[in-house]
């Protein structure tokens, strides 16, 4: 396992493998106050390399100089371009890039000097560029590099802090839980179809209570939910021979108020999406795995929240199935009557993510009557189509909350961008047999999906986020050092730590 510790030691004096610096291209002579203490002949080298313009500090190059004596063996010149332009995403990205080098050079540990003025952001930003980006999933592959999702081979990474040692390290003992959750939502995400049914996701989040003594997890089993009603979850779920499981994921981190409060999170599990009978084209329908990210992401969540021992109440409800075409599959024409009572007309079987995520929806508010929700889905390709595939889609009926999450994710830099909910849009999912229909044609496809959830809320403040294009790299996807090939685990750092925001602990 990777640690990150700040320890408060001049860089010269720290004895290490490798010593990371960063340098400014608009400052390149600025590496020479970083060498204070260090031996001439190492500075000598650094010198001529800069002189050199073997390293002229543009973003993201790096130049390994070995060290002849003292305590440092190597120094890694890491660019950081411009100084103006450097902010938290960047330092991020560039953590994650001293780290992977770090892991390539076979080295154990490191030290890294803080580019500029530490901050408790900056400090964030380094952890979580630096562990994200050593995640691999290689659990399937005979010669793999690393042990479980982290390499074995790199086992501690020092930040050389001044002043309070143990206040930067508090930020980063936070950091690493979230970091750990967000790795832990990855390897379910990435999990292959044939292993990862929604059994599978049930026994993960059963683990959960087993190992936490604040969260209690329920499954409702498939003929629980034809009696509760829960015909949304029950039609999506006819056509797979594995049944589908409703995981309630309860955490109870502050004894002193209702279990509802503060948040309901809500994530969309679909193992595989086939499309059912509407089945999809074949070509890369391997990557309908990843339908499962918006309920990985939200038990990731949840273990982190209890990890982390947040002062908060957060029910996660992960409505978990396979959407298979079968003999026995719900098909286009089918009228369901929901959970809240209203009736859907099925008119494509692969808009099956809003029929699953409305009953859970409903279940949880009337079950648990949250101050908020907030659902993650891989809802819409046409969310894609709008944002592309680095930003998610938000749509959200309580601009106070908006504003909250906005807030939030201007730090974790996990982009979101707002489209409308006007109740017009209502119409186009009017259906001739039954209230509502499931599809509402091309024209706002994502707009038109989170409207036909928002006929399962009621006046509770919701977020809905459609993370179709961000959830896994794909076309599109900006190479960042920090997301690895596969599952992102997007959304897990800012939901996580906006109930730490909204509890005021930690
Ligand atoms: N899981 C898909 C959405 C999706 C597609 C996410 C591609 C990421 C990449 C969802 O269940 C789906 O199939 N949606 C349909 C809706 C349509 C039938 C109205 C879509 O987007 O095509
Ligand atoms: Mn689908
Ligand atoms: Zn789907």
């Amino acid at each position: 396992m990777v640690k990150v510790v700040a320890e408060q030691i001049p860089a010269s004096t720290k004895r290490t493998p490798l010593l990371v610096l960063g340098v400014f291209e608009d400052e390149v002579e600025g590496i020479r106050n970083q060498l204070d203490g260090i031996n001439s002949m190492t500075v000598e080298l650094v010198d001529r390399v800069i002189k050199e313009k073997e390293h002229t500090g543009s973003f993201g190059s790096i130049c390994i100089v070995h060290c002849f004596t003292g305590p440092i063996q190597r120094i890694m010149l890491l660019g950081l371009g411009q100084r103006a332009s450097l902010d938290n995403e960047k330092v991020r990205v560039l953590a994650g890039k001293a780290s992977a080098k770090a892991m390539e050079i076979n080295v154990t540990e490191y030290s890294i000097k803080p580019f500029t003025q530490l901050t408790k952001v900056l400090t964030e930003a380094i952890c979580e560029g630096t562990c994200l980006s050593l995640y691999k999933f290689d659990q399937y592959q005979s010669q793999k590099n690393g042990e479980s999702s982290y390499s074995s081979s790199l086992l501690t990474i020092s930040l050389l802090v001044d002043g309070n040692r143990e206040e930067w390290q508090s930020v980063l003992d936070t950091t690493r839980i979230i970091v750990d959750a967000v790795n832990f939502g990855r390897d379910l995400a990435n999990l292959p179809p044939n292993e990862c049914s929604p059994e599978y996701l049930a026994r993960v989040a059963l683990d959960l209570s087993s190992k936490h003594q604040r969260i209690s997890t329920r499954i409702i089993e498939r003929y629980e939910m034809e009696s509760l009603g829960l015909n949304g979850i029950v039609a999506v779920g006819m056509g797979s021979n594995k049944p589908p499981k409703l995981v309630i994921i309860e955490y109870k981190g502050n004894e002193n108020s209702s279990i509802a409060g503060p948040y309901l999170f809500v994530g969309k599990a679909v193992t595989f999406d086939t499309g059912g009978i509407s089945i999809k084209p074949s070509d890369r329908m391997d990557e309908m795995k990843f339908d499962k990210s918006g309920g990985c992401d939200v038990i990731a969540i949840m273990s982190g929240l209890a990890n982390l021992e947040v002062k908060a109440n957060v029910i996660g409800i992960v409505p978990c199935v396979e959407n298979m075409p079968s003999s026995s599959s719900y098909r286009p024409g089918d009228i369901v009557r929901m959970y809240n009572g209203k009736t859907v007309e099925v008119i494509n079987t692969d808009a099956e993510g809003r029929l699953i995520l409305a009953d859970s929806i409903a279940y949880g508010i009337e079950k648990y009557n949250p101050n908020s929700i907030i659902d993650l889905a891989t809802l819409t390709g046409a969310c894609i189509v709008a944002l592309g595939s680095n930003i998610a889609g938000a749509l959200s009926n309580s601009p106070e909350l908006f504003n909250k999450l906005r807030l939030i994710s201007e730090k974790t830099n996990e982009k979101f961008w707002q489209l409308p909910l006007y109740t017009e849009f209502n119409e186009q999912i009017r259906s001739k047999f039954a209230d509502i229909k499931n599809i509402g044609g091309r024209a706002g496809g994502s707009i038109t999906a989170a409207i036909f959830l928002s006929n399962f809320v009621n006046e509770t403040p919701w977020i809905h986020l459609d993370i179709a294009g961000t959830a896994w790299t794909q076309e599109g996807t900006w190479d960042k050092s920090y997301n690895p090939k596969g599952a992102t685990g997007f959304g897990i750092r800012s939901l996580i730590r906006l109930v730490i925001a909204e509890s005021g602990s930690r």
